[in-house]
């Protein structure tokens, strides 16, 4: 499974590369505003920022909901660098834009997704991604790791090539319960990523061969 950071913070994309763990960069709108980034040029200036720190892919949403719309600012988007693919909403003429994209080489990630269907349909216009948001699920009652262990069946027996990217990930067990589920890719906050570090018996064990080892020096 391939380990994404969900920010557009640079310190936490920077020190996430710093593991050697990182694969990839995802944002959305709300990331960005949280940054304070405004305006076109400066988004499109922090989306290259992002691409020349690390080296893997770097979703970049749209904004526009109209097919010629979305395929416009896909375009500019996917001109930033050929590390960039275009996030593209779960709606009508997102899918449709989506096929587009696909048709004319230009990587998608499908996000916004709550649903096996909403799923069949992204990988049947050729999304690169697809991006099942699993801690809003949970949030509303339901199951989002199942959602992901039914689309992982879908696309296997189906032999669809569309990567399952888990999002909207809330702590270290969701990462963990995502690889089990068939996820090709989790996108996390960096504080999730580090829960993965955590056990009480590592802290205890370190500290005692830490005291054992200054009788032998
Ligand atoms: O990038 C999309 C997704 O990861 C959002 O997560 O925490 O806002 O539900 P969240």
């Amino acid at each position: 499974m391939k380990f994404f950071i969900d920010t557009a913070n640079l310190d936490q994309i920077k020190e996430a590369n710093e593991l050697g763990i990182l694969d990839g960069v995802t944002t959305n709108p709300s990331l960005m505003a949280k940054e304070g980034i405004k305006g076109e040029a400066a988004i499109m200036a922090h989306y290259k920022t992002i691409c020349e720190l690390v080296d893997g892919d770097i979703s970049a949403e749209v904004i526009s909901t109209e097919f010629n719309a979305i395929v416009e600012e896909g375009k500019k988007l996917a001109d930033i660098h050929p590390n960039i693919v275009v996030k593209v909403p779960m709606i009508k003429d997102g899918i449709k834009a989506i096929k587009w994209f696909s048709d004319n080489g230009i990587r998608t990630n499908c996000t916004l997704v709550f649903s096996a269907g909403q799923a069949i349909l992204a990988a049947k216009a050729g999304a690169t991604y697809l991006s099942p948001f699993i801690g809003r699920i949970d949030d509303s009652n339901w199951d989002g790791v199942e959602l992901i262990s039914q689309i992982s069946h879908i696309y296997s027996i189906q032999g669809y090539k569309t990567e399952i990217l888990a999002a909207s990930i809330r702590n270290a067990l969701h990462i963990v319960k995502c690889a089990e589920a068939g996820a090709d890719v989790c996108t996390c906050p960096l504080d999730s990523i580090l829960g993965l570090l955590k056990h009480p018996l590592t802290d205890i064990g370190l500290a005692k061969f830490l005291e054992d080892a200054k009788k032998t020096q």
